[in-house]
């Protein structure tokens, strides 16, 4: 049984020969047509298709204008990209804690953190549950903040009746190789405003405007770049994966929600485990199944010994000598680095593997 699972449909091999045959590979019509999909089947708003998450992220960051001298605010409860995209722009990342019950941001602890540098906050919808988005968009508009959700994990999940990639001002998603939905590795950034929307496009590609900048008599596009800009973009093969794969978006959505429910249902009562506190206000993705253990390590020994993978996906980042690793008070993420496990959950699971997963962890530790 594998922990992870890649999933690539017959129609996005298909796809990705027939864009390798036809030579158009660099970003073009693909990309457009994957960014429309992306709207029409899960909802997402503008939608600015880009070669990472962490390429998302830090074009959010861009277009929202951090820089040198402001704070970010994230949880440590992610994967280093949250953090480094805000290294990139020379600012300051500033870690709130976490809810011990979810692995999300505590908006109290947001308050906590607000300074006069403060510029945004980065959500994290940690194993696709999304965070406490009202509150955190209420305190983002007291304080005149920028939010930036980091929904890698999120793809399809909802909050109060709407889709993540929907809610703030932007979302970054992942479509790395182990994601819901792959391109093989590639993002997109979520804008609701359309200026910041028209500003990603063109910061994506160098900072050049590919659809108004128009050629000269010589050749090369008229451009006068007054900012710095990326290579950033999406390009036609990738985009030709992620068109093949996302018709199977929603079923995988479902196997994993089923998968969780089972999870949920089959381990209610055990002793030492402790599912997290999830409410029914909005629909978590489940990309992973993140669960809170007693005696970890006895654990990830009994499961291992009994052909199960188990494993910790990411610790609290804020420890990494990069951001500072200056000792922070952020005892519900000590708390959760200490217990968290995750169970595998993917597409390629068979009712009898769920079963097995059960019947191993039924049995003891
Ligand atoms: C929470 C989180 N944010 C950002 C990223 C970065 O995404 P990518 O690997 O597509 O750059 C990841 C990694 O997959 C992640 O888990």
């Amino acid at each position: 049984m594998n922990f992870f699972h890649t999933h690539i449909s017959e129609t996005a091999v298909q796809l990705a020969i027939e864009t390798l045959r036809s030579g158009l590979v660099s970003e073009g019509a693909r990309v457009r047509q994957f960014e429309q999909e992306l709207e029409r089947v899960l909802g997402l708003v503008r939608p600015v298709a880009v070669n990472s998450g962490t390429s998302a992220l830090h074009l959010a960051l861009s277009v929202a204008g951090v820089g040198p001298g402001d704070e970010v605010i994230l949880p440590p409860q992610t994967f280093v990209a949250t953090g480094l995209a805000i290294l990139m722009c020379g600012a300051t990342p500033v870690f709130a804690d976490i809810q011990p019950m979810t692995g999300n941001i505590d908006p109290a602890s947001i308050r906590a953190k607000i300074s006069p540098r403060t510029k945004a906050i980065i959500p994290v919808h940690w194993a696709g549950y999304p965070c406490d988005m009202d509150e955190i968009g209420a305190i983002a508009s007291e304080h005149r903040l920028t939010v930036i959700e980091d929904a890698a994990h999120a793809l399809g999940a909802t909050y109060r009746g709407r889709p993540v990639g929907s809610l703030s001002r932007f979302t970054a998603f992942s479509f790395q190789a182990i994601k819901h939905l792959t391109t093989g590795d590639g993002g997109a950034l979520c804008c609701l405003a359309p200026g910041d929307y028209h500003e990603a496009r063109r910061k994506r590609w160098f900072g050049i405007d590919r659809e108004r900048d128009a050629a000269s008599f010589l050749g090369e596009r008229i451009y006068n770049l007054t900012q710095v800009g990326f290579k950033y973009h999406l390009n036609d093969l990738a985009a030709a994966i992620g068109l093949g794969n996302l018709p199977d978006m929603p079923a995988n959505l479902a196997r994993h929600r089923r998968i969780a429910e089972t999870y949920r249902h089959r381990l209610a009562d055990v002793a030492g485990l402790t599912h997290l506190d999830y409410r029914g206000d909005r629909n978590s993705s489940y990309w992973t199944y993140t669960m809170l253990v007693e005696r970890r390590n006895d654990f990830v020994c009994a499961l291992r010994s009994r052909g199960i993978p188990v494993s910790v996906i990411h610790q609290g980042i804020d420890r990494n000598q990069v951001f500072g690793a200056k000792p922070s008070h952020l005892p519900h993420q000590r708390f959760f680095d200490s217990n968290q496990i995750a169970l595998p959950i993917h597409v390629d699971m068979t009712d009898d593997l769920v079963t097995a997963v059960t019947n191993a962890i039924l049995a003891g530790w």
